[in-house]
């Protein structure tokens, strides 16, 4: 027999009303990621297929976003509840036997690793649903679990529907959810609207189940973090602090120094290599890369595109953006490198600024292995400083006008410094 697929069906359709917000909720970013790429992350890490996202607000701009993603999307025009967008995707769904997971779109720290988990106890449990629960201090917002004589799961209640004894309860609804696949599109057709919202809540898929004495179960997680739901601002900072955290737990296990994690900023996949030192209020970007041995900081910004290599340096209120640094080369203090190719063992002088822009595009720097570039200094792109060449401090080196190996540069604009005649 073909073994049965599991399927992910994310649900992402929400404008996320209580963010405040033109951009759909799913793509507001969370250490440089949009929070339904964590999602959909998992679910693919989870091994889950296929994957099926139901979006609605702005939703040219979701598929805009992930286009080229292996995913089917699903519209739902008007978004009428959780259940409402799962009835949207069922007839995707037609002939389908296996599991169906719904994750929702708004949940970013969940792990592949507790999908896993999730569905060995629906499974072992042959359940035909099972929920993904957490207990938390404030359970404010989310839907309460209610469980009946014996402890076995009877319904979950919203908040905004709960009566004064069931909010007392703290365990709480991730959203998160494996069902068996004919089970779910058959019970989700009984859902109503009478609830405060007028909504369909999938979330009554549970009480209807046990009403009807199916097996229904529930997989308590033990770190309640992971399931945090982003519906607010405030909720999207204790997310990101909680990944960005995690990311440095992980970068410093690997050898790296971070002098003050609670003041530096270090978004998802950025590579930082052992020895390096991270000096206080110092943001690196996503995919950027650092070296071995290297020293960033304080007060350092480093954007998408950058590759420190090994030993080198960039310190005190220096930007740099698409920038290659190259070995044991030095920026310590002012500056801003943007489309910048630096070889080895260079000096930027202090305030020296490269001035990559000339109000329609961007073009690229060349400063070569060895070069000095004096304090002050501006670098108008594009441009090449010679290997082993010196700007004076305070030239301005106009484009196009390359500087030669080993010339000397001085004044505005910068011209070659004349030798004096000897004797
Ligand atoms: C939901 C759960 C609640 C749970 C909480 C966990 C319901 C009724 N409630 O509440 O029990 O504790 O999540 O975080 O399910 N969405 C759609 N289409 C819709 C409505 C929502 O796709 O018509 C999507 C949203 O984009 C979002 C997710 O479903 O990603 C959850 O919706 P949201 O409105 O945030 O539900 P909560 O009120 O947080
Ligand atoms: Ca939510």
């Amino acid at each position: 027999m073909a073994e049965k697929k599991t399927s992910a069906l994310i649900l992402a359709a929400g404008k996320g009303v209580r963010m405040k917000s033109d951009l759909p909720k799913v793509l507001h970013k969370v250490c440089g990621a949009p929070m339904l790429q964590y999602v959909l992350e998992a679910a693919s890490g989870a091994g889950l297929e296929p994957i099926r996202v139901v979006i609605g607000y702005a939703s040219a701009r979701v598929r805009e976003y992930f286009a080229g993603l292996k995913a089917d999307w699903v519209e739902q025009t008007q978004q009428l509840g959780t259940g409402h967008a799962v009835m949207v995707a069922a007839p995707l769904y037609k002939g389908f036997k296996g599991d169906v997971v719904i994750l929702y779109g708004d949940v970013p720290l969940l792990t592949a690793a507790t999908l896993a988990a999730l569905l060995e106890t629906h499974r072992r449990a042959k359940a035909v649903c099972t929920v993904l629960t957490a207990k938390v201090d404030d359970p404010t917002g989310y839907g309460r679990i209610v469980r009946g004589k014996g402890g076995a799961l009877k319904a979950i209640v919203e908040h905004r529907d709960a009566t004064r004894a069931q909010l007392k309860i703290k365990e709480i609804n991730s959203g998160i959810m494996a069902f068996d696949g004919p089970t779910l599109f058959e019970t989700i057709r009984q859902l109503k609207r009478d609830n405060s919202q007028g909504e369909y809540y999938l979330t009554d898929a549970v009480g209807i189940l046990s009403g009807k004495h199916r097996k229904v179960a529930a997989f308590l997680i033990d770190d309640p973090r992971e399931i945090i739901g982003i519906n607010s601002r405030a909720q999207l900072a204790e997310v990101c602090r909680i990944m960005r955290m995690e990311i440095m737990a992980r970068l410093m296990e690997e050898g790296v120094t971070i002098v003050d994690p609670e003041n530096t900023y270090i978004e998802r996949g950025a590579q930082i290599g052992r020895d390096t030192v991270i000096l206080p209020y110092t943001v690196i970007g996503a995919g950027v890369k650092v070296g071995q041995g290297c020293e960033v900081g304080p007060f350092t910004h480093l954007r998408l595109g950058t590759v420190m290599e090994d030993g080198s340096e960039v310190g005190n209120f220096t930007e740099v953006k698409k920038g290659r640094i190259g070995k044991r080369t030095k920026a310590k203090h002012l500056s801003y490198l943007g489309d910048v190719d630096i070889g080895e063992d260079v000096n930027i002088g202090a305030g020296t600024i490269v001035a990559n822009y000339d109000g329609k595009r961007k073009y690229q720097t060349i400063i070569a292995d060895k070069a000095f570039v004096g304090s002050g200094s501006v670098l108008v792109a594009p441009v090449r400083i010679g290997k082993g060449a010196v700007t004076g401090a305070g030239a301005v080196v106009t484009r196009g006008h390359d500087v030669p190996d080993g010339a000397v540069v001085v004044g505005v604009p910068a011209k070659p410094l004349k030798k004096k005649k000897q004797g």
